[in-house]
């Protein structure tokens, strides 16, 4: 079977990326992304490429290529789902706030309701394919809401788990490790796991692209995350280790990471893992465990979390004693809010913990972020709900311009790795803070010597 119209409900940080490239691959095929969210949808047609709602390096040039020729933005999402041969899911599944599995269990409302929708309004055959990060056996429940509609029409769940970061989507789109596709081992399945295949074919080594069951995709992908945010969790717990015996953990890190069979990636310590997946995906992991039984795998993959929480907690503390034991009525610029370089997608990002347990002490929060917006910061500290929104618009305030953001603050705290801070001019900054200045870098990324000629006090995570 040849697809020749896509339909890609949800134009998130998946999506969006994801559906740009196989349209710019595949001109042939017609692609729509539709979204329930309006605003969300007229930013994605927004003439103007820079107000794109997500931030990606080389998404914008993607986009221009695409758009109106076989890329279309749409919050028509039942004609689109009508029209296509394939139907992907690309819509949030958040950790459930409420009821049996909460703060664990993925909340799979929206995807119900993405079934639900499809059931009701398609016509002829598709092939849905979930590309949201799913607990294993999804694949069964879309199954079984679409075959119960009784209109006979033929649906073929296959999961395609997307591997993309965030802040390198584009590139690690057009040259992904691998493509991972799974489907049922059925004469029908086969052929639906061989439509996705040919798609991908257009531009990724055959070589690369794995096919397997069902389950074994949903696994791995929650199991890939599990794996690199372990070794986050592992550099992490050693970084206090190294500080109380004088061992410097990039120095550590290079060694061990020298040993081929541990290899160099991912072993930079940092203030704590953010982003939408990590903490998300081993939570399933855990409530997946423990709902077999398993307590021993539970308690083994929910210590990566505890270390995670550990090290958040331990930044924000380190700041406060290092402070003479007091920031009540101080200013503590924060560069960075982001939970990584290059996005501007601030989920569960380190930032948001450390600003709240320093606000408990009443300092004031000044963040400069090159691509965060101040109302999606204050949004983001609300949703914690430690206090209340005006206390929130008080003790976090936010400036476009980084010096303006440190002028006369006590502390500089790193929380973000952009590039751009290392080329600041630090020595202006350290005029116009007060003095003793201090710099606590959550990501390791200035360069302490300078720092400490100038006259900060500097202290980097894990040195
Ligand atoms: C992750 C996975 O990498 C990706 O394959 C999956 O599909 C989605 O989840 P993402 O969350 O976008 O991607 O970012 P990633 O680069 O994995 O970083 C996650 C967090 O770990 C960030 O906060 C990052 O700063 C932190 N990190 C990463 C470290 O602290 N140290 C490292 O060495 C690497
Ligand atoms: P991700 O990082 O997984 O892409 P996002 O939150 O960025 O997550 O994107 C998910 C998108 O899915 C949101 O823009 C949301 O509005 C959209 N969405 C959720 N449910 C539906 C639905 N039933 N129909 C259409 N869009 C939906």
């Amino acid at each position: 079977m040849k697809v020749t119209t896509i339909c890609c409900i949800g134009a998130g940080y998946v999506g969006g990326p994801t559906m740009a490239v196989i349209a710019q691959k595949n001109p042939q095929i017609k692609v729509t992304v539709v979204d329930v969210n309006e605003s969300r949808i007229e930013a994605w047609n927004h003439e103007d490429l820079d107000q794109l709602p997500i931030y990606e390096p080389g998404l914008d040039a993607v986009v221009a290529e695409a758009r109106n020729r076989n890329l279309f933005f749409s919050t028509e999402v039942d004609a689109a789902i009508e029209a296509a041969d394939m139907v992907f899911i690309s819509v949030n599944t958040p950790t459930k706030t409420y009821g049996k599995g909460k703060g664990m269990a993925a909340d799979l409302k929206y995807i119900e309701l993405c079934a639900r929708q499809i059931a009701k309004v398609s016509t002829s055959d598709k092939i849905i394919v979930e590309k949201s990060t799913l607990p294993v056996k999804t694949a069964q429940t879309i199954k079984s809401i679409l075959h119960n509609t009784g209109n006979g029409i033929n649906f073929q769940i296959l999961s395609n788990p997307e591997f993309l970061a965030e802040g390198t989507a584009v590139q690690d789109l057009l040259m992904p490790d691998r493509v991972l596709i799974g489907g049922e081992q059925t004469k029908e399945g086969v052929e639906a796991i061989q439509a996705l295949v040919d798609i991908y074919l257009s531009w990724v080594p055959n070589e690369n692209i794995i096919t397997t069951n069902l389950w074994s995709s949903e696994l791995s992908k929650l199991t890939a995350n599990a794996f690199l945010a372990q070794r986050v969790s592992s550099i992490n717990a050693l970084t206090e280790l190294c500080e109380v015996t004088g061992a410097d953990v990039n120095e550590v890190a290079n060694a061990i990471g020298k040993d081929s069979r541990i290899g160099p990636k991912f072993l930079k310590a940092s203030v704590g893992f953010g982003g939408s997946c990590f903490q998300k995906d081993i939570l399933n992991l855990v409530y997946i465990a423990k709902s077999y039984g398993l307590k021993e795998v539970a308690d083994y993959w929910e210590q990566v979390i505890i270390m995670n929480d550990y090290q958040k907690r331990r930044f924000s503390t380190k700041i406060v004693k290092t402070l003479y034991n007091t920031i009540s009525g101080k200013k503590i610029a924060f560069l960075g809010w982001a939970f990584k370089k290059d996005t501007n997608d601030t989920r569960e990002s380190a930032a948001i913990y450390v600003a709240d347990q320093l606000i408990e002490e009443q300092a004031t929060i000044c963040v400069y972020d090159p691509k965060v917006t101040a109302q999606q910061m204050q949004n983001d500290l609300n949703y914690l709900n430690s206090r209340t929104e005006e206390d929130n618009q008080n003790q976090l305030i936010t400036e476009d311009n980084p010096y303006n953001a440190c002028k006369d603050a006590h502390a500089i705290a790193i929380l973000t790795e952009w590039d751009e801070f290392k080329f600041y001019d630090w020595q202006k900054i350290y005029d116009i803070m007060q003095k003793p200045a201090f710099v606590f870098d959550g990501r390791g990324i200035l360069n302490s010597e300078t720092l400490k000629t100038i006259g900060f006090q500097y202290y980097a995570i894990g040195r």
